[in-house]
């Protein structure tokens, strides 16, 4: 049993207590490798900002457990390292789909975990989620659930359509699980294609996506005052980072995300962990491909990786200050 407290990773409660009531949101990215870890750290130490580093069970498949906790350890070294003397970061388990799963990564150093029962049908998504929030709470481990669905892949559960999270279940199953934030659909989805151009309206040359429903936003704000909530499939999806992969030999084709407007908007209110993946799959991507195209000589992964860290690094950078308002939001710096 590795307790994340001997790791110095906090848990979620204190931190998303100061987000609903700072009126911003705390970033949630997720990583599969060392230069992602290495990218968000310096983002959240330079900004100052708490951070969740999420793991999905397909960077566990990828990377290795024990190779991400030590990881996430060694990310809040490299924070205290870089001058960060009080470093707030978060193991989290994005998507979690047993009470094995979430009970492993709770006995190896998680400090918060995400039960995803929301394909299932609403009593056992109950079910599940309280038994799993039981057993994280005796090692104070945070518990995020999941309410309505969302459209496209979520891990291995995918979804054609998103189902908006009913209002009038949410005071039940938060009351009923126990969990310490609730996921919501409301029309954001996984993935770099969350919107076909046909759904979107074309406004001076550019595709505009529908807005998110923030009546229902706010319609569950009223019946949880204060509860925290967590938006997944966040991603903007950079024109300029899709621009760029398509120039270097990608093919991305309507490649459409939320608009970050949206995202100041939302962070304002309840939601406080905003979950972004995508952005620094696309981030990453342009910097190799732009450096090799331009470098095709070169074959030593540090040249391009360095590239890649460095551009998942500014876009973090830009996420915390321009979109979420994260920044010098660390109780002690
Ligand atoms: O919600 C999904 C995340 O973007 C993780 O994706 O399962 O491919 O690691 P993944
Ligand atoms: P994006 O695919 O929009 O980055 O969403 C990531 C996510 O929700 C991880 O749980
Ligand atoms: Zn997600």
């Amino acid at each position: 049993m590795v307790n994340y407290k001997d790791l110095g990773l906090v848990n979620t409660r204190e931190m998303f207590k100061r987000a609903v009531a700072g009126g911003y949101a705390i970033p949630a990215f997720n990583f599969n490798t060392m230069e992602q870890m290495q990218a968000i750290v310096m983002a959240a130490v330079e900004t100052k900002s708490p951070v969740i580093m999420q793991v999905s069970k397909g960077a566990r498949n990828y990377a290795n457990g024990t190779i991400l906790r030590n990881l996430a350890k060694g990310a809040v070294e490299y924070a205290k390292e870089l001058g960060c003397e009080h470093p707030e970061i978060v193991l989290h388990l994005d998507h979690g789909d047993s009470f094995e799963l979430c009970k492993e990564c709770i006995d190896n150093g998680f400090s918060s975990v995400m039960i995803d029962g929301s394909s299932l049908p609403y009593e056992e998504n109950i079910a599940l989620a309280k038994k799993v929030v039981e057993y994280a709470h005796q090692f104070d481990v945070t518990v995020e659930a999941e309410l309505g669905v969302l459209a496209g892949v979520e891990d291995e559960v995918s979804s054609a359509e998103s189902h908006y999270t009913k209002p009038e279940e949410v005071i039940d199953f938060s009351t009923r699980t126990g969990c310490d934030s609730l996921a919501i659909s409301i029309g954001t989805s996984h993935g770099a294609h969350k919107f076909t151009p046909e759904q979107c309206t074309l406004v001076n040359g550019v595709l505009v996506p529908p807005p998110l429903a923030f009546d229902i936003l706010h319609e569950i704000e009223k019946k949880l005052p204060g509860f925290p909530i967590v938006l997944h499939g966040s991603s903007s999806v950079p024109m300029e980072e899709v621009n760029t992969i398509n120039k270097y030999g990608g093919h991305l084709e309507a490649a459409i995300g939320i608009p970050e407007e949206q995202l100041r908007e939302a962070s304002k209110s309840a939601v406080c962990k905003i979950n972004i993946d995508s952005d620094s799959r696309l981030a990453m991507t342009a910097a190799i491909r732009k450096h090799l195209a331009e470098h095709p000589g070169d074959f030593d992964p540090r040249q391009y990786l360095k590239p890649a860290r460095e551009n998942m690094k500014k876009m973090y950078i830009h996420k915390i200050v321009n979109v979420l308002g994260s920044d010098g939001k660390l109780a002690q710096c």
